[in-house]
């Protein structure tokens, strides 16, 4: 967590093709869905980050059985125990820095008739947990925690769920598979309208486990069949478009550069990023699409370019949700005024990204206004030559040394350990692409 990343600047442009390990979101998917289906499912393209071994291991906690089959931990088969096999855990479950697993668990554990304990690390029990307590509740679970059941620790006893119509009022891909899940165990239909579409990979990946999911005049809509089974073929992951994300940005900014990402995730609801970087003026190309698993996948081709600001559609936020510390990098380095407005959820993820974002990019030289739900950011250029704290939060660590590869002088990026929560071969990968990153102990 305490570890230092020195960034930048970049000695020359990016060049070259790499391989974006496993999408996170999937990953997580893929490992919950198995260990809860009858018989065996054989994962590939797994991304072994910190916040995916936290999810395996929860259910390992609960005796499903996983065999790894290669040192990096990509390839698994899952040994499922079928919906009703999990077994009480005698210890407690510890989601680490993860927020999908936390938030999924919810529902899983809301469907078991035995009594758990859910924890994480010190930035996960600061954040909000009514929004998935709340509906399961409402489903028949008891579940009680900090703050009158907002944060955790979470103790929760399920078991006999009825289905419900919810209606979140956040825009929340997590919230919305929390409920979804908890649907499994459920008497009767369970139903979701949310507010805007996020990404919709539990919709996805329930058909390929035999449980069909719907949607019915805007409502999604899981009539439980009984049970998931495993699928007789391999389930494949695509790679992370968030983390290639990090290096098409790199690619944009450092002139003459020209990076290759293939086969990598453009989930309709996770490639607003690319949308907002097209607008932005980058040179970015969708080639060879075609489809990994049930998730639409492309080759990401990125040349070097000149950028200017934005004003974000309110379209766009919960498809880049994940993406806007990186696109704050961008926009400091960029022409013009850059404005974002309406995403006050970013304030409730591994950090406050809004104001960790504003103290970095303003320590590094940009000319940032801190908004309530967003920021206006005036670009120009960054002067680095400092010591800014990501404050443990991976997506923080990773946009601000992209940053710095276009900034005058390195940028000395404290906790940035958390990189490992979910792109633990950042700093390698994108030293091969000629960026200028390394370690340094704290
Ligand atoms: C995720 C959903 C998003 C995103 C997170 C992963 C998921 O969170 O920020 O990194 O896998 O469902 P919210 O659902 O809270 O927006």
């Amino acid at each position: 967590m305490n570890k230092v990343l020195i960034a930048g600047p970049a000695e020359e442009p990016l060049q070259g093709r790499v391989t974006i390990p496993g999408d996170k979101s999937i990953s997580h998917r893929a490992v919950m869905l198995a260990a809860m289906a009858e018989g065996d499912t054989h994962i590939q393209g797994f991304l072994s980050g910190e916040d995916n071994l936290a999810t395996a291991a929860v259910f390992a906690r609960m005796g499903v059985r996983i065999t790894w089959h290669n040192e990096a931990r990509t390839e698994l088969t899952v040994h499922g125990v079928g919906l009703h096999g999990l077994q009480e855990p005698e210890s407690v479950l510890d989601a680490g820095n993860a927020g999908t697993c936390a938030r999924l668990m919810v529902g899983v554990l809301a469907g078991q008739p035995f009594h758990s304990v859910l924890v994480g690390d010190a930035s996960l029990h600061q954040r909000p947990m009514a929004r998935v307590a709340n509906p399961v509740r409402r489903m028949g679970a008891d579940i009680d925690g900090r703050d009158g059941g907002n944060r955790l620790p979470l103790a929760i006893r399920g078991g006999s769920l009825r289905g419900i119509d919810f209606e979140p009022k956040v825009a929340s891909a997590q919230v919305k598979s929390c409920v979804l899940l908890a649907g499994l165990f459920a008497d009767g239909t369970t139903r979701v309208r949310e507010p805007r579409p996020t990404r919709d990979h539990t919709e996805r990946m329930l058909p390929l486990f035999g449980q069909p999911v719907g949607v019915e005049y805007g409502w999604i809509t899981l009539k439980p069949t009984g049970g998931l089974t495993a699928p007789s073929s391999t389930v494949l992951i695509p790679s992370d478009s968030s983390s290639a994300a990090f290096f098409a940005v790199a690619a944009a900014l450092v002139d003459g550069s020209k990076v290759a990402l293939p086969s990598v995730g453009i989930n309709p609801r996770r490639d607003g990023w690319c949308r907002l970087l097209q607008a932005m003026g980058a040179d970015l190309a969708l080639d060879n699409r075609s489809e990994v698993g049930s998730e639409p996948v492309a080759d990401l081709v990125v040349t070097g370019s000149r950028l200017h600001g934005v004003q974000v559609p309110p379209r766009d936020i919960a498809d880049t949700i994940d993406e806007f510390p990186l696109l704050f990098a961008a926009a400091a380095l960029s022409e013009g005024e850059f404005l974002l407005e309406g995403a006050e959820e970013l304030r409730v993820k591994e950090s406050d990204r809004i104001a960790v974002m504003a103290a970095a990019l303003g320590a590094a030289g940009a000319r940032v206004e801190e908004l309530p739900d967003g920021v206006r950011i005036t670009g120009g250029s960054l002067a680095g030559g400092c010591s800014v704290d990501a404050c443990g939060d991976h997506r923080i660590a990773m946009a601000m040394a992209v940053a710095a590869q276009r900034a005058k002088a390195p940028i000395a990026i404290h906790n940035a350990g958390a990189i490992a929560t979910s792109f633990p071969s950042f700093v390698s990968l994108g030293q091969q692409l000629g960026m200028s990153l390394r370690w340094q102990e704290a």
